[in-house]
């Protein structure tokens, strides 16, 4: 647990809802710094906070073993807004009561924001709701503020004490002037002013002080977190001190390894080795198909390059090394580093090897508080150039978790079978999702028209159909096929061939959005290989383009039709391509990576 907090900031007990980190970043667009903490932080260790936010969560506060808070954060004499879970639990502490609400309330809903007690947004709004338990009674004190038809108190307040309580979720994007609402919040607060740029100077001594009279050996894997900590590893501590490792995995996207060399040679920095360690990394990588395994293997093949050239080629410069990487915040989010979120993935900077070097103090990780936008920021004032800070994120294990494999024994011929809808079929392969708030690992369904072109039905059904079964969450729609087909699945690993294929079918995707100019407005463009075929041997490709801000939620992108044709052609055209397929789920309950 952390033994103390930063002065100002807003602090978010993070009951377990998948929405901590948007919370956290929606408060510092106020301005605030925020942390995430888990819920049962002892308020004297709150005692310096500007403000509590309680954060939602899966579970019913009366449920055995629901997360609880210190009872004592309501009397720190410091502002608290409760969201859901939170709110639910702030009542009931402060001797309210919490029912079973006779409606279950989830998606859009409207609410009437009573005698305009919720400053500066309208009469009536609509909100995102999530949650089956209300809040029947309100603490004293408290007087309701906004009501739904379904939840008599979609907020309450209690003015004198700066206590506040929100059913709805402000933090996502559906809910309208949700933040206008957790501004109002800031702003009761006695925050500390926060910007990327006055953070900028904290982290150069927190740098200096990490690394002592060490130097910092940091592997850059070509993607924006790593490169900017890299960027300003050399900046803090100056390029003699500093020993960048570049490792081609041999999982790369196209042109990766030149473009970063030539970012780094343009700002003067020339302290980066490229090592070749592809055939490593493919031979690793035989017969694994299970992406946690894959994610673990890379992870340690990683460490054994790192290792090899820091020990064999570098031992001289880099003596009394500390590893360097480009974590950020919610990179610990999904693997379980709060403490009640199920575990989604295993983040490759945080498998066990490294968490052991973290813990023996032998890892710096210079940008683990900032958030995505963050760091680009911070990228572009160290002068790196624009089109290497706002490339899309790409993972660390790269190529690896979208190149999906299957094993010897699966040649398995896929059954049409009848859902009572439209053309479909599910494929055999699974996918990694979250639903609740847990990873699920289920299968995809594809769906098919005469246009060869989504329609709304399809969107809606998108939407539908994993909340009706059970066993399927993604639906991805056939751009290359009006009938729905026998697929036949071939079995398959991470090998270089597939891998030179994926990235031929990666960059005409790349190309073609550029041309489109619609490269900044996704957030990700993952180009995923499946091993589904029309014959043996076969491969079918997805796009999955979203837009997102900070990746733990995410809608599909809706490209242009035109343009949808032209990419499914391009890639039909590719040799081994069968299909083309378009994934138009959300995350949740997708995720944005298949893997
Ligand atoms: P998911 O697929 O969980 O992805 O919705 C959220 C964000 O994390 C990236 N991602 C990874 N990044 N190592 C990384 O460095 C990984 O193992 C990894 N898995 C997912 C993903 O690209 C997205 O931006």
């Amino acid at each position: 647990m952390k033994k103390y907090i930063r002065k100002g900031s807003v602090v978010i007990l993070d009951f377990g809802g998948q929405y901590a980190h948007l919370i956290g970043r929606r408060v510092r667009e106020c301005g605030a710094f925020s942390e995430i903490l888990p819920p049962e932080t002892p308020a004297i260790l709150l005692k310096g906070a500007a403000g509590i936010i309680l954060s939602g969560g899966p579970q019913s506060v009366y449920d055995r073993g629901a997360p609880q808070g210190d009872r004592k954060i309501f009397e720190l004499g410091i502002p608290v807004l409760g969201i859901c879970y939170g709110l639910q639990w702030m009542a009931k502490i402060l001797g309210g009561e919490v029912k079973a609400g006779k409606t279950k309330e989830y998606g859009r809903t409207q609410i009437k924001n009573l005698e305009c007690k919720m400053q500066n947004v309208p009469e009536e709004f609509t909100v995102w709701m999530s949650h089956g338990d209300e809040v029947v009674k309100v603490p004293e004190g408290f007087v309701q503020a906004a009501t739904s038809d379904a939840c008599a108190n979609a907020a309450i307040a209690d003015e004198k004490r700066k206590f506040y309580g929100v059913q709805f979720h402000p933090e996502v994007t559906h809910t309208e002037y949700g933040t206008q609402i957790l501004k109002n919040f800031v702003g009761l607060c006695d925050a500390a002013p926060w910007s990327v740029q006055s953070f900028h100077q904290e982290i150069r001594e927190q740098v200096r002080k990490d690394a002592g009279t060490y130097n910092v050996f940091m592997l850059v894997s070509g993607g924006v977190d790593s490169t900017v900590a890299f960027a300003l590893l050399n900046e803090v501590l100056g390029q003699d001190h500093v020993q960048g490792l570049l490792i081609d995995i041999g999982l790369m996207r196209k042109g990766e390894i030149r473009e970063v060399q030539d970012a780094f040679k343009k700002v003067g920095m020339t302290n980066l080795h490229v090592e070749d360690a592809s055939d490593e990394f493919f031979s690793a990588l035989k017969d694994i198909y299970d992406p946690e395994e894959k994610r673990k293997i890379i992870g340690k093949a990683f460490l054994n390059v790192q290792h090899r050239v820091c020990v064999k080629k570098l031992a001289r410069k880099t003596k009394n090394w500390l590893l360097g990487q480009g974590t950020i915040y919610p990179d610990t989010i999904e693997t379980g580093g709060t403490a009640h979120a199920d575990h989604i993935k295993t983040h490759h900077n945080r498998i066990p090897e490294i968490q052991s070097m973290i813990d023996r103090g032998e890892v710096i990780e210079p940008l683990k508080d900032l958030y995505k936008d963050e760091v680009r920021r911070l990228g572009e004032e160290l002068g790196l150039p624009h089109e290497l800070v706002w490339r899309h994120p790409f993972p660390g294990p790269g190529l690896a978790v979208r190149i999906l494999c299957v094993p010897e024994d699966s040649h398995v011929m896929v059954r049409k079978r009848g859902l009572g809808m439209t053309k479909h079929v599910i494929l055999p392969i699974k996918s990694v999702g979250v639903q609740g708030d847990s990873r699920t690992y289920k299968h995809a369904i594809v769906l098919f028209s005469d246009s060869k072109l989504p329609a709304e039905e399809h969107w809606n059904l998108a939407t539908e159909i994993p909340n009706k079964y059970p066993n399927i969450n993604r639906v991805l729609f056939c751009l290359s096929h009006t009938e729905p087909l026998e697929f036949v699945l071939t079995p398959g690993y991470v090998t270089r061939e597939r891998a030179d294929l994926l990235r031929t079918a990666d960059n005409i995707i790349d190309e073609e959005m550029r041309a489109a100019d619609l490269y900044e407005k996704i957030w990700q463009f993952p180009v995923v290989l499946l091993p589904v075929g029309i014959k043996t041997g076969g491969e079918s490709i997805v796009l999955r383009p979203v837009e997102s801000t900070e990746a733990m939620t995410a809608n599909a992108a809706r490209l242009p039709e035109a343009m949808l044709h032209h990419i499914a052609e391009e890639l039909l055209a590719l040799p081994g391509i069968d299909a083309v397929f378009y994934d138009l789920t959300s995350k949740p309950p997708a995720t944005i990576e298949w893997e």
